[in-house]
């Protein structure tokens, strides 16, 4: 589909409905050929909601690309942003040359710290990376999830104060609690997958964002909104994206 329609709309449609933004968090895949051209284009849209914005990379990203479209703009690549008594930590889980994604060594470093920071600044936490983390209805998809899940939930495992992970990636408006930490996968601005389909299928969802609601008490409200009332072109006989 013209993916650029769908991140003009869904930007239209969080104008519509969102009084307050404090962040944007764009959880990667933020450009399909990685261009500096692709990455202006998208940080000049996202800017037009005028708040912060914060950007991970997918795999389908190139980071130095992105770093380059964001040189006047490099808080957008800050990994941690404090919000009230919240604090929002943003993982990389890129592995250059594939699809699946890992955490590094250094990464996973990094989110210990960080929480053991936060533990003691008595902050919930909010944890964004790109890959899944946990299976989805998918199967096609387990194969392009995170590799080393284990090595990640066995670093969160060890903090109550991690209300939610919230990842892109599946395309696919994703809910379910694990250990009352709440998984959560958004809708894509552009193609969504299908969620129960164990080959690569579309679903023909309209594109859309998730909205989050942090609250002072560490309970957080979310959900999915969509564009409404409008058909998409899709090439619904693709074999693969
Ligand atoms: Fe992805």
């Amino acid at each position: 589909m013209n993916c650029q329609e769908g991140l003009e709309d869904v930007i239209e449609l969080v104008k519509e409905h969102e009084e307050e933004i404090d962040c944007v968090l764009c959880t990667g895949d933020i450009a399909q050929d990685a261009s500096l051209n692709a990455y202006n284009r998208f940080a000049a849209h996202i800017s037009e909601l005028e708040t912060k914005q914060l950007w991970i990379p997918g795999n389908h990203d190139i980071i130095a690309s992105m770093e380059q479209a964001l040189s006047n703009k490099k808080d957008a690549l800050e990994k941690t942003l404090r919000l009230g008594n919240w604090a929002i930590i943003m993982l990389n889980s890129c592995v250059e040359g594939h699809i699946y994604g890992m955490l590094s060594e250094q990464e996973l470093e990094f989110l210990k710290a960080e929480l053991e920071v936060m533990r003691y600044e008595d902050r919930h936490v909010l944890i964004a990376i790109h890959h899944n983390p946990v299976p989805v209805n998918a199967e096609w998809l387990q194969n392009h999830s995170l590799q080393n899940t284990q090595d990640f939930f066995d670093i969160i495992d060890e903090y109550q104060n991690i209300k939610a992970v919230l990842f892109g990636h599946i395309h696919q408006d994703f809910k379910i609690s694990r250990k009352k930490v709440l998984m959560l996968g958004s809708p894509s601005t552009s193609i969504q997958f299908h969620p129960e389909h164990d080959y690569f299928s579309l679903d023909r969802e309209n594109p859309g964002y998730r909205w989050l609601s942090l609250h002072g008490d560490g309970t957080l409200g979310t959900g999915v909104r969509r564009v409404v009332g409008k058909k998409y072109k899709l090439d619904v006989s693709s074999k693969g994206y």
